[in-house]
């Protein structure tokens, strides 16, 4: 792949940069990160896409031939010219409960297709609890047997169903869902807990303030008691541990350990 000059950086992380280059957003990695890794965000976009998602097309995905980023894994998909919803309400805070009720209504349209070829759920969050070595044993014991009582799940869950992965097109059509990296075949509670925690946990202020809000929307609009979303909440903070960023840790253990009361 090569990059243009005239590509317009849209964020920068500290493993990988996002451009729009012409009508194409390219999502570039940094050397560690494997192209096994990039192979799987391709595969998933076009497995979604198949089950009917509104998702980015994906164009190609190979190594950039030159400058800055030489050698690195390239994701190029389809550019959506529109803003993101966390911009969107940003600039409108006035609606806010307006906009968290079309994320979960949007939300639930994804969570009811189905994609069973998708990676499974169950299965990477027990991966990723078992590597977060630092957790008590009997902690992730019981998170595991919390997981085992999961039965198998085929819809699809994003993952990281956040504003910020949504794009509100400028041509008014409906909305694209972006950021399929973390797509597995699951339960819809499962997603809707991580969603929760996604927003409480972010660096972002208005996020936290969503969490609640949310929270009650996701469970009257899909009829799903409260007490079944949270009761997820334990195991994916315990997999988001296994992402080793420092500064959510303590609020992380604090969401695991409330719930086991020997510790
Ligand atoms: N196809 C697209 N068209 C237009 N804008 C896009 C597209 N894909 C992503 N974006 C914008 O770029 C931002 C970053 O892209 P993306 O969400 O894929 O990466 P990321 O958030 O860094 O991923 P991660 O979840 O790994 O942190 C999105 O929040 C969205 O605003
Ligand atoms: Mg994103």
């Amino acid at each position: 792949m090569i990059l243009s000059n005239s590509k317009v950086e849209i964020i920068t992380r500290h493993n990988k940069a996002v451009y729009r280059d012409g009508n194409r957003l390219i999502k570039v990695f940094n050397e560690r990160k494997p192209g096994s890794d990039v192979f799987n965000e391709a595969l998933n976009d076009s497995r979604v896409s198949e089950a009917g998602g509104r998702v980015p097309r994906v164009l190609e995905v190979s190594q950039v031939k030159d400058g800055e980023w030489e050698g690195s894994w390239a994701l190029a998909l389809e550019y959506i010219p529109g803003q993101s919803l966390a911009q969107v309400m940003r600039d409108n805070p006035e609606k806010t409960d307006e906009y968290l009720e079309q994320l979960v209504e949007l939300q639930l349209q994804v969570l009811s297709a189905d994609a069973p070829l998708l990676n499974r759920q169950k299965d990477k969050l027990r991966r990723m609890i078992n590597s977060v070595k630092t957790l008590d044993p009997s902690v992730r014991y019981d998170l595991q047997m919390r997981l085992d009582g999961l039965k198998g799940g085929t819809k699809v869950c994003h993952g990281d169903f956040i504003p910020s992965n949504v794009i509100i097109p400028d041509d008014g059509s409906e909305p694209y869902v972006v950021d399929w990296a973390h797509v597995t075949a699951g339960i819809p509670a499962v997603d809707a807990a991580q969603t929760y925690l996604l927003l409480k946990v972010s660096n972002n202020k208005d996020y936290i303030e969503y969490a609640d809000t949310y929270l009650k929307l996701f469970s009257t609009m899909s009829d799903t008691p409260r007490q079944v979303i949270m009761n997820w909440v334990p195991v994916v903070a315990a997999a988001e541990l296994a992402r080793g960023r420092q500064r959510r840790e303590k609020f992380l253990l604090s969401q695991i350990e409330s719930v086991f009361d020997y510790l």
